[in-house]
């Protein structure tokens, strides 16, 4: 069963690093080099490495359910390792740690100013960092000159240090430009799809990406709203929807602020995170994972977590390691709010023509 979710999209070469560690030959491709992946390569105009020094910020990001993708992994020294999402690098350092002086890693992230941030808890010689889409894993592969890989892992979504910095508008609570990009130096910031968005789009963004219960009810607000005002900020697009600007108190430990399901809804459609997912399930994971290679996903809200649970449910092509998903302990949520609505599945990739795997016995020890 193959992910498909809008046809049409065709991902755009962005920066790819240059193969320097690997020391072998690469194929020709028309990808735009970043040339010195250093500690002092500049940040994209508004990412969170942006403000101060290089390096002066340190990463808040607390990585989640880290125990149980390690075990998910299996990992041991040798291996050639993707980390998709590389956020801050929590999940990475941890891998790199178990993958010994033989074993590679690469770790993509859409946002530069991740990748400046993340680079010096990374810097080892046998980490690459690359600033892409993990839906572009094909080619960065093969600017590596690197064949397939043995595991990949996806942790999706957006990243505390994203959500701290003053100037990407990810969070509602503090007055932003309404950008909500990851890669600032492509794609359409929000504030701009806003202004010209139907009423029906926005329906259609608000149902589709946000299961929003009011998505006609706040399409309307928002069109109504930004004929008097242009909706540039996140205190724009809250008060268009709930006529209040200014922080939320939440009233209890589940209770949502009401313009949640908008900011998510909207986050998605300007990265198109829903279609680099179905590609990373599906041609990725097919020209890019090895046979019995392994495929791990963290996933927090169920869009994602539906896609995943769909695509590792073809028995012609994945072998599910976990019976259910795996859920962050009480402690953990305690620790990292973000970690309640996290969600781990993990899949082995199999072939028609391999001999059948022994069924999953659970997840093995941590090493
Ligand atoms: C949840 S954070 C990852 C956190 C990371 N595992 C850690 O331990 O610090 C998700 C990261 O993925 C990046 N991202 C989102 N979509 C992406 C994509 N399609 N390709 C590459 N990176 C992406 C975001 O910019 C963000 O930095």
């Amino acid at each position: 069963m193959r992910v498909c979710l809008r046809a049409g999209w065709s991902p755009r070469l962005e920066r790819l690093a240059a193969p320097a560690f690997f020391n072998r030959s690469v194929p020709q491709t028309h990808v735009e080099m970043d040339p010195q992946p250093s500690p002092s390569s500049p940040a994209s105009p508004a990412s969170p490495a942006s403000r101060g020094a290089p390096g002066a910020r340190r990463a808040t990001h607390v990585p989640v359910l880290l125990r149980e993708v390690l075990q998910a992994l299996e990992l041991t020294p040798g291996l050639t390792v993707v980390d998709g999402t590389l956020g801050a690098g929590g999940h990475s350092l941890q891998i790199l740690q178990r993958l010994g002086p033989s074993g590679r890693l690469i770790s993509l992230d859409r946002d530069q100013g991740m990748i400046d941030l993340a680079r010096p808890r990374l810097a080892a010689p046998n980490a690459k960092l690359v600033h892409a889409s993990y839906a572009q894993l094909p080619e960065v592969l093969a600017r590596l000159g690197i064949d397939r890989v043995d595991r990949i892992l996806l942790d999706l979504g957006w990243c505390s240090d994203q959500l701290a910095a003053a100037d990407r508008g990810f969070s509602f609570q503090t007055d932003a430009p309404l950008d909500l990009r990851y890669d600032t130096s492509t794609a359409t910031p929000a504030w701009q799809l806003l202004a010209s968005a139907s009423e029906e789009q926005l329906v259609d963004w608000f149902e589709s990406f946000g299961e929003d219960r009011l998505a006609r009810q706040h399409a309307r607000r928002i069109v109504a709203h930004r004929q008097q005002h242009p909706l540039q900020t996140t205190f724009d697009l809250v008060t268009a929807l709930t006529g209040q600007p200014g922080p939320w108190t939440a009233r209890g430990p589940d209770s949502r602020h009401p313009a949640t399901q908008v900011f998510q809804a909207l986050r998605i459609a300007v990265n198109r995170e829903l279609d680099h997912l179905a590609q990373a399930l599906d041609g990725v994971s097919d020209s890019c994972l090895k046979q019995h290679g392994i495929l791990a996903v963290i996933s927090f809200h169920s869009l994602e977590d539906r896609m995943v649970k769909q695509s590792f449910r073809d028995p012609t092509r994945w072998q599910p390691l976990l019976s259910k998903p795996v859920s962050a302990s009480p402690a953990e949520q305690r620790l990292n709010p973000r970690s309640r609505t996290a969600q781990l599945r993990a899949a082995r990739k199999i072939s028609p023509d391999l001999s059948p795997l022994p069924p999953p016995t659970g997840l093995p020890p941590v090493p």
